[in-house]
């Protein structure tokens, strides 16, 4: 008899705990009618332009409204991220790729992702009064066999393991309105175990696929992942932030996309996406996903 793989005896105790943890975006929360104007909703230092001259030089109400914006932006590309996860993630149901144990997690991973979605929407639309949109453009492009579904395991991980870092940071600050917190300890909650679940299955995708890529196959995949998740990172840098602030008002004004390229380049914001990244590029690393570490 083969044994089942590891994935799926890993799934069959992750749908386990999710049953047990079942919650409601409505219930769980409790969703004040606003924010006052001098809450902190990032943590400071966590700001995309913390590391900026610019940033020095604003006085503390203007920082805490830019950090304002900031959680908006940081909720919506969460939010911009999961939605075509959850459409990859339904399409993989059922099919014979996974075991049937994986296929029963993955319904409740899709539930769970869609009550973030719905949570991180209804965050930005009450406190921001909008969802920033998705800035990914989608190219089509050839994929070896089972490389689009590495991929999109690939895309989840970014999301959720980069995610992850300022879930938990921001789930135990305090500066922050309970709401805030409230909603990173949420997410870390359910994402502590979809990180779980995409690790363990990767090893096999990677397993089962990778072996049969030709060495142009493999290092059109790597160059790939690299550029993905420095592309994931730019999105952290949104100059509609910036303007919705009100930092390009004014005779102090700045230029958004100026700005932008300062905080990227500020060596605050490098260290910040290194400590954020360094977990998952050591995964990529070890499993052979990436044969050097990029630069983020
Ligand atoms: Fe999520
Ligand atoms: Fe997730």
């Amino acid at each position: 008899m083969q044994c089942a793989p590891a994935s799926a005896v890993l799934a069959t105790k992750l749908s386990k705990a999710s049953r047990a943890q079942r919650w409601e975006v409505d219930e769980e929360l409790d969703w004040p009618a606003s924010i006052d104007d001098d809450a902190w909703c990032t943590s400071p230092e966590l700001v995309s332009i913390a590391g900026t001259d610019l940033w020095a030089s604003l006085d503390e109400p203007t920082r805490v409204r830019v950090a304002r914006f900031e959680a908006g932006n940081f909720f919506s590309l969460t939010l911009q991220g999961e939605r075509p996860l959850v459409a990859g993630m339904s399409d993989l149901l059922y099919s014979t790729r996974i075991s049937p144990e994986a296929t029963e997690y993955i319904h409740h991973f899709i539930d769970e992702e869609n009550k973030h979605m719905a949570m991180f929407g209804r965050f930005c639309r009450t406190y921001i009064g909008k969802v920033y949109p998705e800035k990914k453009v989608n190219l089509p492009r050839r994929y070896a066999s089972g490389e689009r579904i590495v991929a999109m395991f690939c895309k989840i991980m970014v999301v959720e393991e980069v995610g992850d870092y300022y879930n938990v940071l921001m789930q135990a600050d305090t500066r922050l309105p309970r709401i805030v917190r409230e909603i990173h300890r949420v997410h870390h909650r359910d994402e502590s175990r979809h990180i779980g679940f995409g690790r363990s299955l990767m090893r096999e995708l990677w397993a089962t696929y990778a072996s049969g890529w030709s060495v142009a196959e493999r290092a059109g995949f790597q160059a790939w992942l690299a550029n993905y998740m420095k592309s994931s990172w730019g999105d952290f840098y949104n100059p509609s932030v910036y303007r919705d602030a009100g930092l390009d008002r004014g005779p102090d004004g700045v230029d958004p996309y100026a700005l932008r390229r300062e905080a990227i380049e500020s060596p605050q914001a490098v260290e910040l996406r290194a400590r954020a990244s360094r977990r998952l590029i050591g995964f990529f690393l070890r499993e052979g996903l990436l044969e050097e570490a990029p630069s983020m």
